[in-house]
């Protein structure tokens, strides 16, 4: 294989950085697959290119399990490259068996999973980790995940998803990291390193797909598989550095997005597969296809029929056709007309050839599926205590008024009401396919565990997830009477999230906030634990109860976790990944907006002539979120001092460093994310309010104070500018740091003109 990579030269005229480097000029395959290239027919080539999901479950349409049968000769005729959303050791050691025993050339299989949060032991939901801003926790959570799903034969999984989201109506919010780039591409990294390891041929890794490329999580009004639209910049800016990042950290694939994107099918845009991700990265892995996304393209209005969408797929770059059935059934026949060259059949080939050689493969094919490994590995209490870690540090206390958390030694009768509250399904959330319904702790196990013997813990439903019932709310009210403290566990199922479960109302679902209203008229002190999948408009809420703990879906030790944090045990230092909106009508809200040229910071019923109209503003809402990007709370409380810079003129060879006292004025040990952020005031094309530069999580003891520094490069300025190039450009900026977006301390500094 000889195929050029020609690196577009985005050259910065002016100072600044360059966007590319040279890269690799061949796709160096290992001799095994050059050697197999050689010996296989066009039918046996396509067939390393036929994606299909197992006999378990199907999670995509018009899918419904493959039979044990079809699997069978599929595989001994060489039909299928591997098979997805399957387990177990010794299941997959018999598929593996036959593929190497029964085909004509014994190709290995790949088994591919969508891992999202854990096989076995689950994980908190990818947004809830991403609250942790602890990287190497996330990069544990992608481990432990690793670790289950190799020793029950997978090798493969469709993870990390790295889709940057604005817009809290998509369900797919659940899977990523959030709203911000910079934050989004270091957690990518980490899921990458944690999935992969340092070594994809060693028997507890497994390989990534980073996806969907690109730009799925702008699917306009949050609908899910809806149309993007969307400028260059954009692209560029805020949605493809999560994938880069993912890429530069090894990753081993990358699947398409279902969405168009300006007119043209993420599965057949040359130039997402072709000018950016191949050219200009360099990225020499595999290219998945999703569910059907190559036969969609005619739904897309972009393929006239399956030929031209096979067509359009292959030569666009997708190698590997997941679900449609197209590629097997037309590819052969397309090469021997030549209306698709063997050399781009070849290099798809190659490609998948090549990771099934990393994976270790060739070398052993039931590397990933031994059954003693797998009793041993999966939830184990290393696994489970991983869990508990990740979870409690995914939890976001919103707040906490009266100082209601942590759960006083005079709390003696405490009522867990709503529908959350003694259910463990809903624990392990979306994605969770392979997980027992019946394995997570629930909150109410968690918090009867944690108050101990000396305290009563009554449990009532008060009302469904999703219907209008009233019938338990009497039953409610009462249990609330009778306590201390009532722990209201609301906010959404699993299923009200994740794929394909885009919401229109993002408010508490069904009758929840009505139930929420009747306890908080009995008075008591109410605490909210709110489950969900996404940012929340919480408006109602926050007005009714005194303490509100975000509990996304933290999985297998949800309960533990939570008590954990009730208790005090454990002081929560979340930070939310997201912008949680007053109202679903400021939706897209997200913290790096434009300024407009009419920006209003005020509130939304001032009646000053100034105010008034013509400003960029609602009538019925203030602009401002409910709780900004960055936010959490903590049971004690930190001061920052005025930034300090060591200069304020910034140039290529000399960083500014700034430093700000950090001090914990409470009376409790605790943890605090400390975010740097900055803002370019004048560009050649206009820069967001603030942009997210860096952070770190220190832990400081009561009382303690410490100087925290950060490093500024020129370099961490860079943007796409309006010439088309990427680099930063002199002026003036601001730089902010505090414990969220919102809240910062200030200060100046310039890039002088070269
Ligand atoms: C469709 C989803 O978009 C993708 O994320 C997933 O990996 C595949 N189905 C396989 O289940």
């Amino acid at each position: 294989m000889n195929i050029k990579c020609v690196c577009i030269a985005l050259v910065a005229l002016t100072g600044g950085f360059y966007a590319c480097d040279s890269k690799k000029e061949t796709d160096a395959f290992d001799p095994k697959v050059t050697e197999l290239l050689s010996q296989m027919t066009l039918e046996e080539k396509a067939g390393q290119l036929n994606f299909v999901v197992g006999d378990l479950f199907t999670t995509g349409p018009d899918g419904k399990p493959k039979a044990p049968d079809y699997l069978d000769e599929a595989i001994k005729k060489g039909e299928v490259t591997g098979i997805f959303n399957i387990y177990g050791a010794e299941y997959t050691q018999t598929l593996q068996k036959k593929a190497v025993e029964e085909s004509r050339l014994g190709i290995p299989l790949l088994i591919g999973a969508d891992i999202i949060h854990g096989l076995k032991t689950i994980m908190p939901i990818p947004l809830a980790e991403a609250a942790s801003w602890d990287l190497e926790a996330i990069e544990l959570g992608s481990r432990v995940a690793a670790r289950e799903s190799a020793a029950a034969g997978i090798n493969l999984t469709f993870a990390p998803m790295v889709d940057i989201s604005r817009d809290a109506r998509w369900g797919r919010n659940a899977e990523g990291a959030g709203e911000d780039t910079y934050l989004g591409s270091l957690i990518a990294a980490a899921r990458v390193r944690g999935f992969q390891g340092s070594d994809l041929s060693l028997a507890n890794t497994i390989a990534a797909c980073v996806k969907h490329f690109a730009a799925y999580g702008a699917a306009e009004a949050g609908r899910d598989y809806n149309t993007v639209d969307m400028s260059d910049i954009a692209l560029r800016e805020t949605y493809l550095p999560p994938f880069k990042a993912a890429i530069d950290a090894g990753a081993a694939s990358i699947m398409t997005s279902f969405n168009e994107l300006n007119g043209v099918p993420a599965s057949g845009n040359e130039y997402l597969l072709q000018d950016i991700l191949r050219k200009e990265w360099g990225f020499e892995g595999l290219v998945i296809s999703d569910w059907q996304s190559i036969s969609e393209m005619m739904f897309h209005g972009y393929s006239k029929d399956s030929i031209e969408a096979t067509i359009q797929g292959i030569n666009a770059g997708t190698e590997l056709d997941m679900m449609a059935d197209l590629y097997l059934s037309f590819l052969p026949q397309l090469v021997r007309e030549g209306k698709v060259s063997e050399a781009v059949l070849d290099r798809a080939v190659g490609h998948i050839l090549q990771l099934k050689v990393d994976l270790g493969l060739f070398d052993n094919p039931y590397l990933y599926s031994d059954p003693a490994v797998e009793a041993k590995e999966i939830r184990s209490a290393e696994n489970l205590e991983a869990a508990f870690e990740i979870a409690r540090r995914s939890i976001v206390l919103l707040k906490n008024e009266k100082q209601t958390l942590p759960v006083k030694s005079t709390v003696k009768r405490i009522a867990v009401i709503g529908p959350l509250g003694d259910n463990q399904a809903d624990m392990n959330g979306t994605w969770s396919f392979f997980a027992e319904a019946l394995h997570p702790i629930s909150f109410l196990e968690g918090i009867k565990a944690y108050a101990g013997p000396g305290v009563e813990v009554t449990y009532a439903q008060g009302c469904n997830l999703y219907d209008n019932s009233t019938e338990h709310f009497a039953a409610a009210r009462a249990a609330a009477q009778r306590a201390d403290l009532v722990i209201l566990a609301i906010g959404e199922s699993a299923v009200m999230n994740g794929e394909g479960a885009s919401r229109s109302d993002i408010t508490l679902p069904g009758i929840q906030q009505e139930l929420v209203n009747q306890i908080a008229a009995v008075g008591k002190p109410t605490v909210a634990l709110v489950s969900s999948g996404r940012a929340l408009a919480l408006t109602e809420l926050e007005a009714k109860v005194d303490a509100i703990l975000a509990t996304w879906t933290l999985g297998s030790q949800a309960g533990k976790a939570v008590a954990s944090v009730l208790f005090g045990e454990y002081n929560p230092a979340g930070k939310l990944p997201v912008t949680f909106p007053r109202s679903v009508g400021q939706v897209p809200i997200y913290y790096n907006h434009k300024n407009t040229g009419r920006p209003f910071e005020g509130d939304f019923s001032s009646q000053k002539l100034e105010d008034r109209v013509y400003r960029s503003r609602y009538r019925d809402v203030d602009n401002s979120p409910l709780y900004p990007f960055g936010y959490g709370l903590s049971y004690t409380t930190f001061e920052y001092s005025q930034p300090v810079l060591n200069q304020t003129s910034l140039t290529d060879d000399s960083p500014i460093t700034v430093t700000v006292k950090v001090s914990n004025t409470g009376d409790r040990d605790g943890e605090e994310v400390v975010q740097l952020y900055t803002r370019d005031l004048i560009g050649s094309l206009t820069r967001p309010v603030k942009e997210l530069k860096g952070f770190q999580k220190i832990h400081l003891k009561a009382g303690e104070s410490r100087d925290i520094s950060f490093e500024l490069k020129a370099s961490d300025l860079a943007f796409w500018r309006a010439d088309g190039t990427y680099g930063y450009e002199p002026g003036d900026f601001k730089l902010m740091i505090g414990g969220n977006s919102r809240d910062t301390q200030e200060a100046v500094f310039s890039i002088p003109n070269p």
